[in-house]
């Protein structure tokens, strides 16, 4: 709990997730009372159970970069306000600071570099069950503050931020998601695995899969990217994933891994991948889907689609991401 044991907590998100995440708090920590709320990151007051709540180890936000407890923003970077962040990492046992945002960030940064602040890490990678004590700078002269703690299904980057560079050549953005997914979770796939992916064009996680030497099968009924075309290791099927069947899913090797990224309600997407797995040879090693959310009500669904998941493959372990390269939608990886 934060210093003046107000239970306060926090979630950072994007500027165009915030309304949704605002929804999905409400309709799962009845408690929470919005407190302050600046460009991603909202802070709210909570009950003391519901504060205990989101430090438990399997508690997922499906719309928050990270959350944590929070603290009144600082209004400026006077030495007061700097001996509270020092008193607060300590009381806290807090080695790693993360600085970001548009407004004197860079200064805080600086700041942090002198000798007497040398017991910290600042905006480095933060291990696994450790915390960071994150200072966001969203205006001049605003600084909240909160705790978090890298619990596994939050990133462990400043602003949850991996810095991936998008190639100029990969047909669209999705390249990121399935590169940011690939270094957070460690995906267990092998060379030479065989994908199915559902949802493919225009292609840009096709250009990750084919650049890391899998076998992709796409689907989609829109046309991929021309580059994907000169890879040996690339083919595309010009269907919906509703048209196949054991006829046209004509895949030489068995299919190790379904990845979908169809843009269709979660619950569709998990039924059009059991109807897919059945007409394969063999079960598959693992899946990833992403879960748009197309409507508010989405993102507190996904609770029920993890069960489901679980239901179908008992055996495998499911984990879920809102990655940093994410829109409207979080992922499901099931290995
Ligand atoms: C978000 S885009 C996918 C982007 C893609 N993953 C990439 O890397 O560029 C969603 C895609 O799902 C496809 N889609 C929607 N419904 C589908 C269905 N029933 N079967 C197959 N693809 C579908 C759309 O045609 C669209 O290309």
């Amino acid at each position: 709990m934060s210093a003046n044991h107000t239970p306060f907590i926090f979630f950072y998100t994007h500027q165009e997730t915030e309304n949704l995440l605002i929804n999905w708090i409400k309709s799962t920590i009845p408690s929470a009372k919005t407190s302050y709320r600046r460009k991603g990151w909202i802070s709210f007051k909570v009950s003391l159970d519901d504060y205990h709540l989101i430090f438990k180890k399997n508690f997922f936000c499906p719309l928050a970069l990270r959350w944590g407890s929070g603290h009144s923003p600082i209004k400026n970077l006077d030495q007061e306000n700097l001996q509270f962040i020092v008193n607060l990492a300590h009381v806290q046992k807090v080695e790693h600071i993360h600085i970001w945002g548009e407004y004197s960030s860079e200064l805080l940064k600086t700041i942090f570099q002198d000798e007497k602040y040398k017991t910290f890490k600042i905006n480095e990678i933060i291990p696994l069950n450790e915390k960071s004590l994150n200072i966001y700078c969203p205006m001049e002269n605003e600084f909240p503050v909160g705790i978090h703690t890298h619990n596994g299904n939050q990133s462990p980057y400043t602003e949850a931020n991996p810095n991936i560079e998008l190639p100029l050549e990969a047909p669209s953005r999705s390249y990121l998601k399935m590169a940011e997914l690939d270094l957070l979770h460690g995906l267990k796939w092998k060379e030479g695995d065989t994908i199915l992916e559902l949802g493919s064009a225009p292609g840009g996680i096709s250009y990750y899969l084919c650049n890391k030497k899998f076998h992709v099968f796409s689907v989609d009924p829109g046309l991929p990217s021309d580059i994907l075309f000169h890879f040996p290791n690339y083919s595309y099927l010009r269907a919906s994933t509703q048209q196949l069947t054991t006829e046209n899913l004509n895949i030489q090797n068995d299919v190790d891994w379904i990845i979908s990224d169809m843009n269709l309600s979660a619950p569709q997407v998990l039924h059009e991948i059991i109807r897919a797995e059945s007409l394969l040879k063999k079960p598959i090693e693992g899946m990833i889907m992403t879960c748009k959310f197309l409507k508010d009500e989405d993102s507190v669904k996904i609770n029920e689609i993890s069960k489901t998941i679980k239901k179908w493959k008992p055996s495998k372990k499911i984990s879920t991401y809102f990655l940093f390269s994410h829109g409207k939608e979080c992922v499901l990886v099931l290995d």
